[in-house]
């Protein structure tokens, strides 16, 4: 199968699994692997920040990062399909007692106008709002990124009402690879950023969490707390540090990928607008078919799209382990799987 489902599907290269053989360990909650501890170190400088943290998952961290910036009680704003309001199973409520407020993005995106209307002044019967929440590349919009200049002034907006600024960046180096801007001019402009090792860079598992040295030092017991703390685990951390030496300009291959998908399949009278791809995800609008009905359609011709939040998108995404005949037969095989489907371009 073709398989376009996600850039979680990837598995290690010859090169990732050589390393990870290789990796030198020791206990990790002693602080005593150095590949963790390398992987660690080399995480902060990508990400601009002073200190990273590894964890089992970006969820672990996106979550850590809310429990750092928040008490029970405050408020959450975001953009209103971003991962961590529809993906994370509540888990700003459950882990952090946080209430969320999402807002109306275009392409992920929302406004410093949005959130000084959303932003509550003091009272003593308010939720305090605390934390901004930036996802980028933002994953339900299709892998779109943020433009630095909006980043900055959402910064401002954020000194300006002392709130805190959080980066789910579990797909960061796409956003900085897309847009040609190195990850820690990106990351350094937040409090905390989340960067996901288990998507487009190719790990087995592994996240880092990254912000000031005295925020990781707290984010450690929440390490703990949440049982993310490991033993041996510098056998994946090696996954990680290899990963960030080999897996992180070639994204700009599955970029060229998705757009050319994208263009073929337009070509091709399917509903998909390349304009919007840019990174390495395609939306596709399958009306008048349901996304299940398309899905075993494709599924039934070799090729794999998945569902999406929107009720008649497939998304296709490349990564490592599609390559260039992967796109010339998704090209082929996608518009006969679909004919009878060939709709306007979706919202
Ligand atoms: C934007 C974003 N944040 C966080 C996550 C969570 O990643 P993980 O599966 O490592 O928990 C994902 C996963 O798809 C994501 O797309």
């Amino acid at each position: 199968m073709i398989d376009l489902r996600s850039d979680t599907a990837t598995r290690p290269t010859d090169g990732m699994r050589a390393a990870i053989a290789a990796a030198v360990v020791g206990d990790e909650q002693k602080r005593e692997d150095p590949t963790v501890n390398e992987l660690e170190t080399r995480g902060a400088v990508v990400l601009g920040q002073e200190a990273a943290l590894y964890l089992p998952t970006a969820t672990m961290a996106n979550q850590i990062a809310l429990r750092l910036h928040t008490e029970p009680g405050d408020e959450l704003l975001g953009e209103e399909n971003c991962h961590v309001f529809i993906s994370e199973l509540g888990g700003p409520a459950v882990h952090s007692g946080v209430v969320t407020r999402g807002l109306p993005g275009v392409a992920g995106r929302f406004t410093p106008q949005q959130v000084r209307a959303a932003y509550r002044m003091p009272a003593v019967h308010s939720p305090r709002t605390k934390v901004v929440w930036v996802e980028n590349t933002h994953n339900a919009s299709g892998g779109r990124v943020w433009p630095l200049a909006e980043i900055d002034e959402m910064r401002a907006v954020c000194d300006e009402l002392e709130l805190r600024f959080h980066l789910d960046g579990a797909r960061l180096l796409n956003a900085a690879v897309a847009s040609g801007e190195e990850a820690a001019t990106i990351g350094r402009r937040f409090d905390t950023v989340t960067l996901c090792l288990s998507k487009g860079l190719g790990c087995p598992l592994g996240a880092l969490l990254a912000g000031s040295e005295e925020a990781m030092v707290r984010a450690r017991r929440f390490k703990h707390l949440f049982g993310g703390a490991m033993r041996q685990a510098g056998i994946v951390a090696a996954a990680g540090v290899y990963a960030l030496d080999h897996h992180v300009e070639r994204l700009a291959d599955d970029h060229g990928r998705a757009k050319k998908l994208a263009l073929g399949l337009a070509e091709a009278g399917l509903a998909v607008d390349p304009d919007r791809v840019e990174t390495n995800f395609v939306q596709l609008d399958v009306a008048p078919l349901s996304p299940a009905e398309a899905m075993a359609r494709l599924a039934d011709h070799g090729v794999g799209l998945s569902a999406t939040i929107h009720p008649t998108l497939l998304r296709a995404v490349t990564h490592l382990d599609v390559d260039d005949d992967d796109i010339d037969g998704a090209l082929e095989l996608i518009p006969h799987a679909l004919v009878g489907t060939r709709a306007r371009v979706g919202a």
